[in-house]
């Protein structure tokens, strides 16, 4: 086992290398995951529906497994996987729709979710939201141009006694205000101007 395991799923052999600048030695990965060509990705995909085809009620678990391989799910990769499992191209869209964790979208590193439950509305869920739209200069559903963060909101996580409150991945952030979104924004590294 090596100490600087890259994360991929593929098995990898850690090399040595000279860093640029510091000349120290640092462990690098060989995988290519980063570098994957949307064909190769395509070429997952497929392989991933031949697998799972002929197994019943195995479409969300087709499109979870594309979502991981992808990214997200774009149209293009919606009618690529009705075409190669036979079945009318709205049936993926509506099962797409339908879920909200799968995405037509490229998502952030980060997913940032406004809670408008109506405990967290009334007590301020809408204006962190309207601050979130403002720092992040993007709109409910869209992610950051440095690819930082996505911006959704989402229904009551059962902290109303808390709120506004807000999740960041799998964390939830309870009693929001202004001053400790700033520095909540702050713990994932500065927010661009
Ligand atoms: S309404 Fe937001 S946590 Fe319940």
């Amino acid at each position: 086992m090596y100490d600087n395991e890259c994360e991929c799923e593929y098995n990898h052999i850690p090399f040595v290398v000279k860093g640029e600048v510091s000349v120290a030695l640092e462990i690098k990965c060989q995988c290519q995951c980063a570098e994957e060509s949307d064909q190769d990705k395509y070429t997952r995909i497929s392989e991933i529906i031949d697998e799972y085809k002929d197994k019943e009620g195995s479409l969300i678990q087709i499109l979870h497994l594309a979502q991981g391989i992808y990214g997200h799910i774009p149209l293009e990769l919606q009618k690529f996987i009705a075409q190669r499992l036979e079945i009318p191209l709205s049936q993926i869209s509506g099962v797409v729709t339908f879920y909200s964790f799968f995405s037509t979208q490229p998502r952030g590193e980060n997913t940032i979710k406004v809670c408008l439950g109506t405990a967290c509305y009334v007590r301020g869920g809408k204006k962190i939201l309207d601050q979130l739209i403002e720092l992040l200069k993007v709109q409910v559903g869209d992610t950051t141009a440095d690819g930082k963060f996505t911006l959704e909101v989402m229904r009551c996580i059962g902290a109303c006694g808390l709120a506004p409150a807000i999740s960041i991945n799998d964390e939830v952030y309870k009693q929001v205000n202004p001053d400790k979104l700033q520095s909540i924004l702050k713990e994932f590294g500065e927010v661009k101007k």
